[in-house]
Protein backbone atom coordinates (compact mmCIF):
# COMPACT_ATOMS: atom_id res chain seq x y z
CA UNK A 1 0.00 0.00 0.00
CA UNK A 2 1.03 3.58 -1.06
CA UNK A 3 0.39 6.71 0.79
CA UNK A 4 0.89 10.03 -0.40
CA UNK A 5 0.32 12.92 1.74
CA UNK A 6 0.09 16.39 -0.16
CA UNK A 7 1.99 19.19 1.87
CA UNK A 8 4.88 19.06 4.26
CA UNK A 9 3.35 21.16 6.68
CA UNK A 10 2.94 21.42 10.10
CA UNK A 11 0.16 18.45 10.19
CA UNK A 12 1.17 16.76 7.02
CA UNK A 13 4.55 15.73 7.86
CA UNK A 14 3.04 14.71 11.65
CA UNK A 15 0.75 12.28 9.98
CA UNK A 16 4.05 11.22 7.30
CA UNK A 17 6.36 11.02 10.72
CA UNK A 18 3.64 9.07 12.95
CA UNK A 19 3.25 6.92 9.85
CA UNK A 20 6.63 5.99 9.06
CA UNK A 21 7.52 5.39 12.80
CA UNK A 22 4.94 3.26 13.31
CA UNK A 23 6.42 0.67 11.01
CA UNK A 24 2.34 0.34 9.57
CA UNK A 25 4.20 1.27 6.39
CA UNK A 26 7.89 0.39 4.66
CA UNK A 27 9.70 3.85 3.85
CA UNK A 28 10.10 4.38 0.09
CA UNK A 29 5.66 3.46 0.73
CA UNK A 30 5.08 6.91 1.79
CA UNK A 31 5.62 9.78 -0.14
CA UNK A 32 5.25 13.25 0.79
CA UNK A 33 4.62 16.28 -2.09
CA UNK A 34 4.91 20.00 -1.64
CA UNK A 35 5.29 22.94 -4.07
CA UNK A 36 8.25 24.21 -1.40
CA UNK A 37 11.33 23.84 -2.24
CA UNK A 38 12.50 24.52 1.31
CA UNK A 39 9.58 22.36 2.81
CA UNK A 40 10.93 19.70 0.50
CA UNK A 41 14.84 19.70 1.65
CA UNK A 42 13.55 19.56 5.68
CA UNK A 43 11.85 16.02 4.25
CA UNK A 44 14.86 15.01 2.70
CA UNK A 45 16.57 15.37 6.12
CA UNK A 46 14.36 13.69 7.80
CA UNK A 47 14.56 10.60 5.35
CA UNK A 48 12.01 8.31 6.62
CA UNK A 49 9.80 9.24 3.26
CA UNK A 50 10.41 10.07 -0.48
CA UNK A 51 10.09 13.71 -0.90
CA UNK A 52 8.26 15.09 -4.31
CA UNK A 53 7.80 17.51 -5.93
CA UNK A 54 5.99 16.99 -9.51
CA UNK A 55 2.13 16.03 -8.76
CA UNK A 56 2.53 13.66 -11.67
CA UNK A 57 5.19 11.61 -10.46
CA UNK A 58 3.03 10.69 -6.63
CA UNK A 59 -0.84 10.90 -7.47
CA UNK A 60 -1.39 8.00 -10.45
CA UNK A 61 1.07 5.33 -7.76
CA UNK A 62 -0.64 6.09 -4.21
CA UNK A 63 -3.45 4.29 -2.92
CA UNK A 64 -4.44 6.74 0.20
CA UNK A 65 -3.72 10.50 -0.52
CA UNK A 66 -3.71 12.30 2.48
CA UNK A 67 -5.32 16.21 2.08
CA UNK A 68 -3.11 18.78 4.04
CA UNK A 69 -3.01 21.64 2.52
CA UNK A 70 -4.95 25.19 3.74
CA UNK A 71 -8.38 24.99 2.45
CA UNK A 72 -7.45 28.36 0.76
CA UNK A 73 -5.61 26.02 -1.67
CA UNK A 74 -7.60 23.15 -2.51
CA UNK A 75 -9.26 24.24 -5.38
CA UNK A 76 -6.16 25.00 -7.19
CA UNK A 77 -4.93 21.72 -6.28
CA UNK A 78 -7.81 19.94 -7.23
CA UNK A 79 -7.64 21.40 -10.52
CA UNK A 80 -4.40 20.05 -11.10
CA UNK A 81 -4.80 16.43 -9.92
CA UNK A 82 -8.27 15.71 -10.91
CA UNK A 83 -6.72 14.06 -14.19
CA UNK A 84 -4.20 12.24 -12.38
CA UNK A 85 -7.12 10.75 -9.88
CA UNK A 86 -9.08 6.94 -10.15
CA UNK A 87 -12.18 6.12 -8.59
CA UNK A 88 -10.09 3.31 -6.26
CA UNK A 89 -7.69 5.46 -4.84
CA UNK A 90 -8.83 6.65 -0.87
CA UNK A 91 -8.93 10.38 0.21
CA UNK A 92 -8.66 11.41 3.58
CA UNK A 93 -8.71 15.05 4.04
CA UNK A 94 -7.92 17.33 7.61
CA UNK A 95 -8.56 20.29 5.65
CA UNK A 96 -10.44 22.08 8.03
CA UNK A 97 -14.20 23.05 6.73
CA UNK A 98 -13.63 21.44 3.43
CA UNK A 99 -17.02 18.83 2.87
CA UNK A 100 -16.54 15.50 1.53
CA UNK A 101 -19.13 16.74 -1.08
CA UNK A 102 -17.18 19.46 -1.88
CA UNK A 103 -13.91 16.82 -2.20
CA UNK A 104 -16.34 14.40 -4.64
CA UNK A 105 -17.43 17.13 -6.75
CA UNK A 106 -14.21 18.98 -7.37
CA UNK A 107 -11.90 15.47 -8.15
CA UNK A 108 -14.42 13.09 -9.67
CA UNK A 109 -14.46 10.52 -6.88
CA UNK A 110 -16.13 8.90 -4.17
CA UNK A 111 -13.84 7.57 -1.61
CA UNK A 112 -13.22 10.44 0.94
CA UNK A 113 -13.05 9.82 4.29
CA UNK A 114 -12.70 13.99 6.40
CA UNK A 115 -10.97 13.85 9.46
CA UNK A 116 -10.18 17.12 12.17
CA UNK A 117 -7.14 16.27 14.03
CA UNK A 118 -5.54 18.34 16.69
CA UNK A 119 -2.14 19.82 18.11
CA UNK A 120 -0.94 17.15 20.40
CA UNK A 121 -0.90 14.96 16.89
CA UNK A 122 2.71 16.48 17.01
CA UNK A 123 3.84 14.40 20.15
CA UNK A 124 1.36 11.15 19.04
CA UNK A 125 -1.17 12.30 21.78
CA UNK A 126 -3.52 13.79 19.16
CA UNK A 127 -7.53 13.17 18.57
CA UNK A 128 -8.56 13.02 15.46
CA UNK A 129 -12.68 12.41 14.58
CA UNK A 130 -13.49 11.35 11.33
CA UNK A 131 -16.26 10.38 9.07
CA UNK A 132 -16.64 8.95 5.26
CA UNK A 133 -18.24 8.68 2.27
CA UNK A 134 -20.81 5.71 2.52
CA UNK A 135 -18.70 4.32 -0.66
CA UNK A 136 -15.83 3.71 1.54
CA UNK A 137 -15.50 0.04 2.64
CA UNK A 138 -15.41 -1.67 5.98
CA UNK A 139 -11.86 -2.77 5.49
CA UNK A 140 -10.84 0.72 4.18
CA UNK A 141 -12.06 2.15 7.19
CA UNK A 142 -10.08 0.10 9.23
CA UNK A 143 -6.96 0.77 7.18
CA UNK A 144 -7.92 4.73 7.81
CA UNK A 145 -8.60 4.14 11.67
CA UNK A 146 -4.89 2.45 11.50
CA UNK A 147 -3.20 5.04 9.99
CA UNK A 148 -4.89 8.00 12.07
CA UNK A 149 -4.00 6.44 15.23
CA UNK A 150 -0.62 6.91 14.35
CA UNK A 151 -0.56 9.75 16.09
CA UNK A 152 -2.84 9.10 18.61
CA UNK A 153 -6.65 7.99 19.19
CA UNK A 154 -8.73 8.19 16.42
CA UNK A 155 -12.81 8.79 16.92
CA UNK A 156 -15.63 7.88 14.57
CA UNK A 157 -18.68 10.40 14.42
CA UNK A 158 -21.90 9.93 13.16
CA UNK A 159 -22.08 12.82 10.42
CA UNK A 160 -20.25 15.75 9.09
CA UNK A 161 -21.88 18.54 11.98
CA UNK A 162 -20.16 16.17 14.07
CA UNK A 163 -17.02 16.89 12.93
CA UNK A 164 -17.89 20.90 13.29
CA UNK A 165 -18.53 20.24 17.13
CA UNK A 166 -15.31 17.74 17.69
CA UNK A 167 -13.52 21.01 16.44
CA UNK A 168 -15.24 23.27 18.84
CA UNK A 169 -14.00 20.44 21.88
CA UNK A 170 -10.81 18.88 20.66
CA UNK A 171 -9.48 20.21 17.80
CA UNK A 172 -9.50 24.27 18.89
CA UNK A 173 -9.36 22.39 22.46
CA UNK A 174 -5.54 22.60 23.12
CA UNK A 175 -5.95 26.38 23.18
CA UNK A 176 -8.33 26.58 25.80
CA UNK A 177 -6.12 24.53 28.00
CA UNK A 178 -2.89 26.95 27.26
CA UNK A 179 -5.03 29.36 27.88
CA UNK A 180 -5.69 27.96 31.47
CA UNK A 181 -2.25 27.62 31.92
CA UNK A 182 -1.38 31.26 31.00
CA UNK A 183 -3.72 32.03 33.76
CA UNK A 184 -2.53 30.35 36.15
CA UNK A 185 1.23 30.84 35.34
CA UNK A 186 0.19 34.83 35.10
CA UNK A 187 -1.12 34.12 39.19
CA UNK A 188 1.82 32.06 40.13
CA UNK A 189 4.45 34.74 38.69
CA UNK A 190 1.94 37.31 40.37
CA UNK A 191 2.32 35.33 43.87
CA UNK A 192 6.20 35.66 43.79
CA UNK A 193 7.46 32.60 41.85
CA UNK A 194 9.97 32.90 39.25
CA UNK A 195 8.65 31.84 35.60
CA UNK A 196 10.56 28.10 35.53
CA UNK A 197 8.95 27.81 38.77
CA UNK A 198 5.44 28.51 38.01
CA UNK A 199 5.89 26.25 34.53
CA UNK A 200 6.90 23.41 36.76
CA UNK A 201 3.79 24.20 39.35
CA UNK A 202 1.10 24.84 36.21
CA UNK A 203 2.29 22.09 33.91
CA UNK A 204 2.85 19.18 36.86
CA UNK A 205 -0.62 20.45 38.19
CA UNK A 206 -2.16 20.04 34.53
CA UNK A 207 -0.27 16.24 33.86
CA UNK A 208 -1.04 14.77 37.43
CA UNK A 209 -4.69 16.01 36.99
CA UNK A 210 -5.62 14.47 33.48
CA UNK A 211 -3.46 11.66 34.63
CA UNK A 212 -5.61 10.62 37.49
CA UNK A 213 -8.76 11.68 35.64
CA UNK A 214 -7.38 9.07 33.02
CA UNK A 215 -6.62 6.16 35.44
CA UNK A 216 -10.30 6.59 36.94
CA UNK A 217 -13.44 6.54 36.28
CA UNK A 218 -15.05 9.80 38.00
CA UNK A 219 -16.32 12.47 36.28
CA UNK A 220 -14.30 15.80 36.64
CA UNK A 221 -17.57 17.10 39.43
CA UNK A 222 -16.49 14.44 41.90
CA UNK A 223 -12.98 14.74 41.72
CA UNK A 224 -13.65 18.81 42.56
CA UNK A 225 -15.51 17.28 45.76
CA UNK A 226 -12.74 15.09 46.50
CA UNK A 227 -10.42 18.07 46.74
CA UNK A 228 -12.44 20.72 47.65
CA UNK A 229 -13.54 20.56 51.20
CA UNK A 230 -16.01 22.81 52.84
CA UNK A 231 -14.57 26.30 53.91
CA UNK A 232 -11.28 25.30 52.74
CA UNK A 233 -9.22 26.94 49.79
CA UNK A 234 -9.92 24.95 46.86
CA UNK A 235 -13.62 25.99 47.39
CA UNK A 236 -12.85 29.37 47.60
CA UNK A 237 -11.56 29.49 44.16
CA UNK A 238 -14.05 27.20 42.91
CA UNK A 239 -16.52 29.67 44.64
CA UNK A 240 -14.77 32.16 42.97
CA UNK A 241 -14.95 30.77 39.69
CA UNK A 242 -18.97 29.67 40.12
CA UNK A 243 -19.61 33.54 40.82
CA UNK A 244 -17.61 34.89 37.98
CA UNK A 245 -19.34 32.41 35.53
CA UNK A 246 -16.32 30.61 34.53
CA UNK A 247 -18.21 27.50 33.46
CA UNK A 248 -20.63 29.59 30.80
CA UNK A 249 -17.84 31.15 30.04
CA UNK A 250 -15.91 28.01 28.80
CA UNK A 251 -18.87 26.60 27.12
CA UNK A 252 -19.62 29.79 24.96
CA UNK A 253 -16.08 29.74 23.83
CA UNK A 254 -16.45 26.27 22.08
CA UNK A 255 -19.78 26.91 21.02
CA UNK A 256 -18.27 30.05 19.39
CA UNK A 257 -15.11 27.73 17.81
CA UNK A 258 -18.05 25.43 16.60
CA UNK A 259 -20.21 28.12 14.93
CA UNK A 260 -17.26 29.16 13.49
CA UNK A 261 -16.57 25.58 12.33
CA UNK A 262 -20.07 25.82 10.98
CA UNK A 263 -19.54 28.81 8.83
CA UNK A 264 -16.00 28.23 7.05
CA UNK A 265 -18.08 24.93 6.21
CA UNK A 266 -20.85 26.84 4.18
CA UNK A 267 -17.85 28.26 2.33
CA UNK A 268 -16.93 24.36 0.81
N1 LIG B 1 -2.45 22.92 12.43
C1 LIG B 1 -3.46 22.38 13.09
O1 LIG B 1 -3.51 22.29 14.32
C2 LIG B 1 -4.63 21.79 12.32
C3 LIG B 1 -5.66 21.16 13.01
C4 LIG B 1 -6.70 20.62 12.27
C5 LIG B 1 -6.70 20.70 10.89
N2 LIG B 1 -5.69 21.32 10.25
C6 LIG B 1 -5.73 21.39 8.79
O2 LIG B 1 -4.55 20.81 8.28
C7 LIG B 1 -4.26 21.41 7.02
C8 LIG B 1 -2.78 21.73 6.97
O3 LIG B 1 -2.47 22.66 8.00
P1 LIG B 1 -0.96 23.07 8.30
O4 LIG B 1 -0.98 23.95 9.47
O5 LIG B 1 -0.11 21.86 8.28
O6 LIG B 1 -0.69 23.95 6.93
P2 LIG B 1 0.68 24.47 6.33
O7 LIG B 1 1.74 24.51 7.37
O8 LIG B 1 0.38 25.71 5.52
O9 LIG B 1 1.10 23.30 5.30
C9 LIG B 1 0.53 23.10 4.06
C10 LIG B 1 1.66 22.86 3.05
O10 LIG B 1 1.06 22.52 1.79
C11 LIG B 1 1.76 23.22 0.76
N3 LIG B 1 0.91 23.33 -0.41
C12 LIG B 1 -0.05 24.25 -0.68
N4 LIG B 1 -0.61 24.01 -1.90
C13 LIG B 1 0.03 22.92 -2.41
C14 LIG B 1 -0.08 22.20 -3.64
N5 LIG B 1 -0.94 22.57 -4.60
N6 LIG B 1 0.72 21.13 -3.82
C15 LIG B 1 1.61 20.76 -2.88
N7 LIG B 1 1.78 21.42 -1.70
C16 LIG B 1 0.99 22.48 -1.47
C17 LIG B 1 2.09 24.56 1.40
O11 LIG B 1 3.11 25.20 0.70
P3 LIG B 1 3.21 26.83 0.80
O12 LIG B 1 3.56 27.14 2.23
O13 LIG B 1 4.28 27.16 -0.17
O14 LIG B 1 1.85 27.37 0.41
C18 LIG B 1 2.54 24.10 2.79
O15 LIG B 1 3.89 23.71 2.79
C19 LIG B 1 -5.15 22.65 6.88
O16 LIG B 1 -6.12 22.41 5.91
C20 LIG B 1 -5.76 22.81 8.24
O17 LIG B 1 -7.11 23.26 8.13
C21 LIG B 1 -4.65 21.86 10.92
Amino acid sequence: MKVLVIGAGNMGLTYATGMSKSKLLKKHNIMVLDKSKEKLEEVGKIAYFDAIDKIEDCVPQADIIFLAVKPYHAEELFQRMKKLVNPEQLFISIMAGVTIKYIQDALGIQKVVRAMPNLPAQVGKGLTSYVSADEVSRLELFMVEGLLDTTGKSLRVKNEKFIDASTGISGSGPAYVFYFMQSMMEAALQMGFSENVSKVLVSQTFTGAVELFNQNNLNPDTWMEKVASKGGTTRAALDSMEDNNVNELIKEAAFAAFGRAVELGEEY
